[in-house]
């Protein structure tokens, strides 16, 4: 395969990350254990909205050994709101093995890295070459993006191949700095070659060199197959109070906010009376069931309509048929101690 940058234009686009990059936090510390938190952070995630978390997070785990330490529900709480819970169990599996295999040393090696739990192709590029100088390739959506339009490439970037095929080419010409030029190559399609018809291209340091500029195939790259649309499910959502507590449920430890905590909620839209109904069965006497607004929270493969209700039961809230994953909260600790996902939010106001 013919070289997809020459010498001089990874020589560019490197100057260009040492003038031009933005001062993030993760990129005034060479650690490997902030690194690889803050990768796991930035997938899917915006950086505004990663700053917060990743400062909390680590000051509450500062090191691979407190992370693999952590008690679950704290984990959890820390990530509220930031999505994909699956990345902090994964993060805390990563840890333990992190300690037991490698003396709590993230390991200097592509290979190994991702042998560890949520550490894939992308992450363990980023990880090597960012924090321990590694030759290694660091591809996500952002430079796909980037090398697609640099080289005019029509190949589909939703395909796994096409992926692998970019992460060995961009092998053979990382240059001496690889962290910088990783980051160059993130922060050039994070800040510069974005999509959505908004792209900077008098800003960008290949410009003279981008065959998609010169053929006017900007917009209309990258090639992305369409994805089948989301699942829509309908919920109704119950904030189910007395006076001082709230119904709270654990859902299962498997699949979508596996483990997280929610508010009950009921398959289907349900009418106010079909509402009094549901509550009765569920043990507890409604005195008052008012709806609230309505709600919508898009993961990646399903979208959640939500409806809701506010339900105030009267005296005799303990009839509620309690199965293990049903609590009973007392409302001061609720918001504090719980980890409630983001899905709920447009809810999550109503628990006082
Ligand atoms: N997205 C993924 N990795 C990143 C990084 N190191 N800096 C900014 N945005 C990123």
């Amino acid at each position: 395969m013919e070289q997809i940058l020459e010498r001089e234009a990874v020589e560019a686009l490197v100057e260009w990350y040492r003038k031009s990059h933005r001062d993030l936090p993760w990129r005034r510390t060479k650690d490997p254990y902030r690194i690889w938190i803050s990768e796991i952070m930035l997938q899917q995630t915006r950086v505004e909205a990663v700053k917060p978390y990743y400062a909390r997070f680590l000051e509450a785990f500062p090191t691979v050994e407190a992370l693999a330490e952590a008690e679950e529900q704290r984990l959890m709480k820390l990530w509220e709101g930031l999505g994909y819970y699956s990345r902090a169990r994964n993060l805390q599996r990563a840890a333990k093995t992190i300690v037991e295999r490698y003396g709590g040393n993230l390991p200097a090696d592509e290979k190994l890295l991702r042998g560890l739990c949520g550490i894939g192709d992308y992450t363990a590029g980023a990880i090597a070459s960012i924090a321990f100088g590694l030759p290694a390739p660091a591809v996500d959506g952002n430079v796909l993006r980037v090398l697609s339009r640099i080289t005019g490439s029509y190949e589909d970037i939703s395909l796994l191949e096409t992926k692998k095929r970019w992460a060995e080419a961009l092998r053979a010409v990382i240059p001496e700095d690889a962290g910088s030029f990783t980051q160059a190559l993130i922060e050039l399609g994070a800040t510069v070659c974005v999509p959505n018809g908004e792209a900077k291209c008098n800003q960008c340091p290949l410009a003279s060199r981008c065959v998609a500029r010169r053929k006017g195939l900007v917009d209309s790259l990258p090639v992305k197959a369409s994805k089948k649309p989301r699942r829509v499910e309908r919920l109704t959502v119950l904030i189910l109070q007395d006076g001082q507590r709230t119904v709270l449920h654990q859902r299962p430890p498997k699949g979508l906010l596996a483990g997280l905590f929610e508010l009950p909620n009921l398959r289907g839209h349900l009418e106010t009376e079909a509402v009094w109904n549901a509550v009765r069965e569920m043990g507890a006497e409604p005195i008052r069931v008012e709806r609230v607004e309505d709600a919508k929270h898009i993961f990646t493969h399903v979208e959640w309509h939500m409806i809701g209700y506010r339900v105030r039961i009267g005296v005799d809230f303990d009839g509620l048929r309690r199965d293990e994953a049903t609590l009973l909260v007392d409302n001061p600790s609720l918001r504090a101690e719980y980890p409630i996902p983001s899905a709920f939010s447009a809810y999550v106001k109503y628990l006082n």
